[in-house]
């Protein structure tokens, strides 16, 4: 494809978006920074399907959208290397360019929060970067946030001080090499705060402590991963159960990444 071409199949959007810039954050964590018309259109929780440039890998990969950035038409992603694609995806520098799908799935809903509300952000490893335009957003808004963060070891905390701008900050991390010792659960079970909405992304074990604390809260969102393939909603690879039903299912890249806590079985 032409590095200018952008086409629309339905509501799909497809575009050659530029690397402005790659850098390693954490051990096997980098910040992919990339330019293109497509960051007009995209929203706080929705996700990039990233084609990987390399013809032996034929499914795109999901990556979160960590912040954006519509004046300069650029957007950051923050990812681990867990496989082939992601191990590719390393090697792109200033310059290259990426074969981009999106912006997918719904995003967070930040509507009708303002200086009176009060917020939690739960993040835990690799699922911390999409709350960070959450925080930046109702931050602007004038809401308060307070985030708490949980990652494996020291070696593995990334965007605390960036979070640190928008909100109260607390860290843990499973060995206590750094901040408080144990899960997020620790300090969340202590917070002494009625909150108007909570947001959270993390592995499989936190969206499940989430789910469970806030289950009949109102305003309370779980980002949701699954193995994924079309990304745009038409092979259901990546559904999920909905609460006492045999028959509806959700599927995480059209439906989500984004779900109500007790919307759906984890
Ligand atoms: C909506 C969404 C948003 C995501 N956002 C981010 C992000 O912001 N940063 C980030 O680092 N990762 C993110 N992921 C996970 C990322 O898509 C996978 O790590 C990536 O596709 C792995 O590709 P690979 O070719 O490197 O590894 P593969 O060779 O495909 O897989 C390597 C290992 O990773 C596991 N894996 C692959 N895909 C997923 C997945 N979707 N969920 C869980 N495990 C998986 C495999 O089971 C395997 O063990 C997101 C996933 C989804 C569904
Ligand atoms: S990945 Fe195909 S429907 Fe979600």
């Amino acid at each position: 494809m032409n590095p200018t071409c952008k086409k629309r199949l339905g509501a799909i959007r497809l575009e050659i978006m530029k690397v402005v810039a790659q850098e390693e954050i954490a051990p096997a964590i980098f910040e992919l920074v990339l330019e293109g018309e497509m960051v007009e259109a995209m929203r706080a929780g929705q996700f990039l399907h990233l084609r990987v440039p390399d013809d032996a890998h034929l499914l795109r990969r999901p990556i979160s959208i960590s912040s954006i950035d519509k004046a300069n038409e650029q957007c950051h992603l923050i990812y681990r290397i867990e496989g082939a694609g992601t191990a590719i995806f390393s090697t792109l520098s200033q310059g290259d360019t990426l074969d981009v799908m999106g912006p997918q799935g719904n995003g967070f809903d930040l509507s009708d929060l303002d200086e009176q509300s009060q917020v939690l952000l739960v993040g835990g490893g690799i699922g911390v970067p999409p709350l960070l335009e959450v925080a930046k957003e109702l931050y602007a808004s004038g809401v308060k946030v307070v985030i708490v963060l949980g990652f494996a070891t020291k070696d593995a905390v990334i965007l605390e001080k960036e979070l640190a701008q928008y909100g109260q900050v607390f860290v843990t991390t499973d060995d206590g090499s750094y901040g408080t010792k144990g899960n997020v659960s620790v300090v969340i079970k202590d917070l002494d705060s009625q909150f108007d909405a909570v947001y959270s992304c993390g592995a499989p074990g936190m969206m499940k402590y989430i789910n469970q604390t806030f289950y009949d809260h109102p305003r309370a969102y779980l980002s949701l991963e699954s193995r994924m393939a079309c990304g745009m909603g038409a092979c259901y690879a990546c559904v999920l159960k909905v609460p006492e039903s045999e028959t509806v299912s959700q599927r995480v890249c059209e439906d989500g990444p984004v779900f109500r806590t007790g919307t759906v079985v984890l």
